[in-house]
C-alpha cells in the first residue's frame, strides 16, 4: 500500500458515509422536497435487491395534506406523520412478489440512506396489523393482493439525532463460530 492510499481498515472508512448518518427523523421543515430529491429516493428503492430479482416493489408518493393526515389518522398516532411534506408509500405486488416483506425492508432502507446523502430526514413508520393495513390500503386505493409494512414520512430535518458513532459498535453481539 502507497502513502497515498487511506487504509480500507481506519476506524470509520470502510463504512459509507450515509449509513453512519442515518437517523431517525421526526421533526421536519415545512418546505417542499423537489421532485427530483423524490425520484431520487424512489431510484434508491428500485435499486435495492429483491427475492429472485422479482422487482416488486412500486411507491405512492403523497404530498395532499388531507391524505398525510388520513394515513397519520390510520396508524398509531405521532404527529410528525402529518407534518412531514411528503410521505412515500412502499407497496409489494404479492402476486409478483417473493418474499414482499423482505423486498419492502430493503426499499426502505435503500430510502433512508439516500435522503441521508440528500440531507433529508425520514423514518420507517410501522404499519402494525392487519387493520392499519386495510385502513392504508382503503385510502390509498391498494389491491387486497398488495402489502404495506410502512409508510416513510420525509423532509428536511428540523432536528436530527446526531451521526452514529463507534463507541455504539458492540463487539459483545459478534460470536465466533457458534451464538
Ligand atoms: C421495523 C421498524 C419499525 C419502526 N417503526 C417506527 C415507528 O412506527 N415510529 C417511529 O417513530 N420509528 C420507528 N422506527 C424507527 C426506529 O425507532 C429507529 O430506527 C431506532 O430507534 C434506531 O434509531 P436510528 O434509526 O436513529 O438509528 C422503526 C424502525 C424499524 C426498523
Amino acid at each position: 500500500m502507497t502513502e497515498k492510499e487511506p487504509s480500507r481498515y481506519t476506524e470509520g472508512a470502510m463504512i459509507l458515509p450515509a449509513i453512519v448518518a442515518r437517523r431517525a427523523c421526526r421533526s421536519f421543515k415545512p418546505d417542499a422536497v423537489p421532485p427530483q430529491l423524490i425520484e431520487e429516493l424512489i431510484k434508491a428503492a428500485q435499486f435495492a435487491p429483491t427475492a429472485h430479482n422479482r422487482r416488486s416493489v412500486e411507491c405512492i408518493v403523497v404530498t395532499d395534506q388531507k391524505t398525510k393526515q388520513a394515513i397519520h389518522d390510520a396508524l398509531v398516532p405521532q404527529d410528525f406523520v402529518a407534518q412531514a411534506p411528503v410521505i412515500i408509500v412502499p407497496v409489494s405486488d404479492t402476486k409478483i412478489a417473493s418474499k414482499p416483506r423482505e423486498d419492502l425492508s430493503l426499499a426502505t432502507e435503500n430510502i433512508w440512506l439516500q435522503a441521508t446523502h440528500l440531507q433529508l430526514g425520514c423514518v420507517w413508520k410501522h404499519v402494525h396489523d392487519e387493520k392499519e393495513l386495510q385502513k392504508i390500503r382503503s385510502l390509498l386505493n391498494i389491491p387486497e393482493h398488495c402489502l404495506v409494512i410502512n409508510v416513510i414520512p420525509i423532509g428536511f430535518p428540523a432536528e436530527m439525532p446526531p451521526p452514529h458513532t463507534d463507541a455504539e459498535f458492540d463487539t459483545k453481539r459478534i460470536h465466533n463460530e457458534q451464538w
